[in-house]
């Protein structure tokens, strides 16, 4: 029995090769932005009682704002809920430039949002869980952040900014 040769259409050959070079571009491009660049998604860092999380003395967010853990590197712990009113704890925090800032965002109560204009910072909040993400803030100015997921009739007033001075 003699080997039946397959026939490919040089056209179809081409896109097949070009198909597979497409493959391997784009798992070297998502390699070298989540290993080299850092880019991340952002994962569950921990997990929280919402019922307590806001008033228990253990816990962070009792007492929510920014903790300088070594000289330019801060935690901030942000508290979001829509019960008694739509709003972040705190709404405003101030760090120097070129801060590098890990955010730890939880919810009390509904499933909230967490953007951060002019950064690649974009997160849902979850009640429950912790999200975080650390961005380097390099160029002063009034960074804002919103609310992101639609959290009841005052989704729109939740908001803050993060201000970085020179
Ligand atoms: Cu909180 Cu929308």
């Amino acid at each position: 029995m003699s080997a039946q040769k397959l026939h490919i259409d040089s056209y179809e050959r081409g896109w097949m090769i070009f198909s597979a070079f497409l493959l391997v571009a784009f798992a070297v491009a998502v390699s070298v932005a989540a290993f080299g660049m850092g880019i991340q998604v952002p994962a569950p860092e921990q997990r929280v009682d919402p019922r307590t999380v806001a008033t228990d003395p253990n816990s962070p967010w009792s007492n929510p704002g920014l903790r300088e853990v070594a000289p330019g590197k801060y935690d901030a712990y942000i508290l979001a809920r829509a019960v008694p009113l739509w709003e972040y704890l705190p709404k405003e925090l101030t760090v120097p430039a070129g801060s590098s800032v890990s955010f730890y965002v939880t919810s009390s109560d509904v499933q909230h949002g967490f953007k951060i204009q002019d950064t690649n910072a974009n997160f849902m909040v979850l009640p429950g869980q912790v999200s975080k993400l650390t961005v380097k803030f390099d160029k002063p100015g009034a960074y804002n952040f919103i609310c992101t997921e639609y959290c009841g009739s005052g989704h729109g007033i939740m908001y803050g900014a993060i201000i970085v001075t020179p």
